[in-house]
């Protein structure tokens, strides 16, 4: 199946929502206000579309010439497997531009080996305030 990347102003909270089921990535989609929030929000969207049905996408939050905190990666779960998720990153990267930026994420426990796997370098010196909701 031909998957098309792009990089998107905008996603639709039902499309999200629906990538996020498919694929297994917990994030809070049962409140739809927050979901919406977060949507508004964010100024970097990579997809990947199939057939123009979505089924992976990033969402970042950028300034396009110093930092980019990559929030969300998500890939359905059948089309897992393909490369779409390390294309979104590689993709995301150089829409943020990757000479300039550093783009950063906090992976999900069972998303660990995949970052590994795919050698995103890994830090030692990041400090977070988890939320608590
Ligand atoms: C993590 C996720 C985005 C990976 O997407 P994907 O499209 O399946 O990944 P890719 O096909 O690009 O995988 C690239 C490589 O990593 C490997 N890989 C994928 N998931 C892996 C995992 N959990 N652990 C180890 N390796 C993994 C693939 O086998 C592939 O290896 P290869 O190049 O030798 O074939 C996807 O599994 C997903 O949506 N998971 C649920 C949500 C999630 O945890 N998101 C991350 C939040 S931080």
């Amino acid at each position: 199946m031909n998957t098309i990347y792009a990089t998107e102003d905008f996603l639709a909270a039902d499309e999200f929502i629906d990538v996020v089921k498919k694929s297994g990535l917990n994030r809070p989609v049962e409140d739809r206000a927050r979901t919406e929030r977060m949507l508004k929000h964010s100024n970097l969207y990579v997809t990947a579309r199939q057939n123009g049905r979505l089924v992976g996408f990033a969402r970042s939050l950028t300034d396009f010439c110093w930092c980019c905190y990559l929030s969300d990666l998500a890939v359905d779960k059948a089309c897992q497997g393909q490369g779409i998720g390390k294309r979104l990153i590689e993709e995301t990267r150089k829409a943020a531009g990757a000479e300039i930026t550093t783009t950063l994420l906090l992976a999900a426990p069972g998303a660990v080996t995949f970052y590994q796997g795919i050698k995103m370098p890994q830090l030692d010196n990041c400090f977070a305030y988890r939320r608590t909701k």
